[in-house]
């Protein structure tokens, strides 16, 4: 490269890594349980000497768990768990400001974000924190499989723990993981607040659409699936749900949701999100019966909730961008499908994801989580388990001091009532 270009590049990175470090700061003033926990380990270095990888989404928040791993002693190994999700210039300052080691880069491909996760197993990391189970499984794979000499691993989300379940149970897993995303901390805050205002916040980034008045289908009524619903009725959309667990489709129904089965509400809706972890929610049958301008977006993991190939075997022209974000689908009749985001997770490619203050729980789970794995000393037999419970405890009583707020203490004689089956 000559030598005016090299220095161009020089100062787009310099650029880049100040605006990433400008977001990190303003994330970590939301933080205030994963600082507390920071300079904790700051002082005690529960990792000191120990090689963390992480494949999470790289965004501000995750760049704050991973100053908390660093400030603990810990080697750090970055790789992006969604090609559409990375913030570059939180990448650029990660790497230049704080020494991780940082893989990926917004829009990569397929074959690069497979080769990020190689990378970092290539380094023989002990610990692994993942997002979707894709480093774990990765660990798992020749030529070079490491799951057998790992510490262990924790897993942030739902769509990870489906995976690592249906391992254990093929007894294909070969490492403890602790299941940071059962944490109460991480799954009441994490999908009622965070999915809920982060999934709108990503389609009104994407559409600019206005909610009130509108039909919004929500398809999947797990927790994360009742905060988008929650939120979305909040600004004022009709809302129905599509279930097929028959207690949840109830739960909805009593909410005050229309609940339809997903045909009937393929005819009737604007905006459809998707947030069931499983394929082909909406496909060719569905897409048959849609308004012109319907608005189709995924707030699950992968992107195969909505069907991409169905999408274009019906097209009669291949997608066009018709903003950013959206590509419209034209049909034979002339109806337009618009599809936010390629149907990749549309709260983290069209928005930032969860607010820091609702991260800030969950990555302080993650954080007490690894440091909890450290400190068994791979004692503990390959499984899924949960993280202990005092470690819920101590994350909520951090967040409520740091609100300043003051909760009740049960007397000595309440305990003892409470306990006593007489
Ligand atoms: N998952 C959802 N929101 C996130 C965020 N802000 N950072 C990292 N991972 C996330």
């Amino acid at each position: 490269m000559p030598a005016g270009r090299r220095s161009a590049r020089a100062s787009h990175d310099a650029v880049l890594a100040d605006a990433g470090a400008a977001r990190i700061a303003w994330a970590d003033r939301q933080m205030p349980v994963l600082r507390a926990i920071r300079e904790r380990f700051e002082r005690e270095r529960p990792l000191a000497g120990l090689r963390v990888a992480v494949c999470l989404h790289i965004t501000a928040e995750t760049a704050n768990l991973v100053r908390a791993l660093l400030a603990a002693g810990a080697e750090v190994g970055l790789c992006a768990a969604n090609p559409l999700s990375t913030q570059d210039d939180v990448a650029a300052a990660l790497s230049a400001a704080h020494g991780a080691e940082v893989y990926g880069e917004r829009g990569e491909d397929r074959a690069a974000y497979a080769r990020h996760l190689e990378r970092l197993v290539a380094g023989r990391p002990q610990i692994l924190v993942d997002d979707g189970a894709e480093l774990i499984v990765t660990a798992h794979a020749p030529p070079k499989p490491i799951a057998a000499q790992l510490i262990g691993a924790t897993e942030e989300t739902t769509t990870g723990l489906v995976r690592l379940r249906s391992m254990e149970a093929d007894g294909a897993l070969r490492c403890p993981v602790l299941a940071v995303n059962e944490t109460l901390t991480e799954r009441v805050f994490n999908d009622r607040y965070g999915t809920g205002q982060s999934v709108i916040d990503g389609i009104l980034r994407a559409t600019d659409l206005l909610f009130a008045g509108r039909s919004v289908v929500v398809l999947g009524y797990g927790s994360a699936g009742r905060g988008i619903a929650a939120r979305a009725k909040g600004a004022g959309a009709n809302v129905a749900v599509c279930e097929v667990d028959p207690v949840r489709a109830l739960e909805a129904r009593m909410e005050g949701y229309g609940v339809l089965h997903s045909l009937a509400a393929a005819a009737i809706g604007e905006v459809f999100i998707t947030v069931t972890g499983a394929p082909g929610v909406l496909r060719r049958e569905h897409f048959e019966l849609m308004m012109d301008g319907a608005v189709l977006a995924n707030a699950g993991h992968f992107d195969v909730e909505i069907s991409l190939a169905d999408l274009a075997a019906i097209a009669v022209s291949p997608p066009h961008a018709v903003l950013p974000l959206i590509d419209e689908y034209e049909l034979a009749d002339g109806r337009r499908l618009n599809l936010v985001t390629q149907g990749r997770v549309v709260n983290l490619a069209a928005a930032a994801g969860h607010p820091a203050a609702v991260m800030d729980m969950s990555f302080a789970a993650q954080a007490l989580a690894v440091a909890h794995l450290a400190r068994q000393d791979a004692t503990d037999g390959p499984g899924v388990r949960l993280p202990p419970f005092a470690l819920d405890h101590e994350v909520a009583r951090l967040k409520l001091a740091s609100l300043g707020i003051e909760i009740d203490v049960l007397s000595v004689a309440q305990e003892r009532y409470l306990r006593s089956f007489r």
